[in-house]
């Protein structure tokens, strides 16, 4: 049985003020529940996440991370930096960072490398824009995107790894996919894991994120692919977000 996981996605919001009452409500909301817990805040907040943290049942990590170890990356932040504040996740291959800032799939495989090579758990995105979708073209970019990574880190780098499929179309729009066209996904997501590894593919959580909330979490959550969310609109709101994790 894979424990769920609700991880926060914050991108860029927030404020000292505002998340220390952010952080201080998940903290206590989700004391005692099962599902495994998380918050990716801005950089700059990751001292304050750790300091409203540590000590609790959530974790905490960051938004992206160089593919660089080190050197003259001006305005990078590197893996090692991301565990000295105590992340235990880093997402790589968010659409906005496709899209905005050129994550091509063969800088977010090394992003994958990067982040697990210092012992982070990479939250890895895939998803298929509505463009794509309506070309029924789906299968072959989530198959793209997964099989840039395998390549270049083996499939066996997936088992410290959380995959998480955001149809882009469903991400800040308020228009969800349907339980069953996540399910769609998510089990061909395991099945191109299982063609290289059938144990890693049965063990690996799949998210679903995309205009995930309290109203649509259960049903996402009780399909049999989908193994937790990633919360991006919704991870801002205390009781919202605590209740997508009560729903895991
Ligand atoms: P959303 O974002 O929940 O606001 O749709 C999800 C994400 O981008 O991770």
């Amino acid at each position: 049985m894979r424990n769920k996981l609700v991880a926060g996605n914050w991108k860029m919001h927030g404020s000292l003020t505002v998340n220390a009452g952010l952080l201080e409500g998940v903290r206590a909301g989700v004391a005692g529940l099962s599902a495994d817990v998380a918050v990716c805040v801005p950089y700059p907040y990751l001292d304050q996440a750790e300091t409203g943290l540590t000590g609790s049942n959530v974790a905490w990590g960051a938004q992206d991370v160089s593919e660089h170890a080190l050197g003259a990356y001006t305005g990078e932040v590197s893996a090692a930096m991301l565990l000295d504040f105590g992340c235990r996740y880093v997402i790589v291959g968010h659409s906005e960072r496709r899209s905005y800032y050129g994550d091509t799939d063969a800088i977010v495989a090394a992003k994958f490398e990067a982040a697990l090579k210092v012992g982070l758990v990479p939250i890895f995105c895939v998803g298929e824009t509505l463009d794509e979708r309506e070309k029924s073209i789906t299968a072959e970019v989530v198959t793209r995107q997964l099989d840039a990574v395998i390549e270049r880190c083996g499939v066996a780098a997936l088992a410290g790894a959380v995959i998480a499929y955001e149809p882009v179309w469903a991400i800040g729009t308020g228009r969800t996919a349907t339980p069953e066209q996540a399910q769609e996904v998510h089990a061909l997501i395991r099945q191109r894991v299982a063609q290289d590894d059938s144990g890693i593919a049965a063990g690996v959580r799949i998210l679903y994120g995309g205009s995930m909330k309290p109203a649509n979490a259960r049903e996402l959550m009780a399909q049999p692919d989908i193994d937790g969310g990633l919360i991006g609109g919704a991870a801002l709101v205390a009781a919202d977000f605590i209740a997508i994790c009560a729903a895991a």
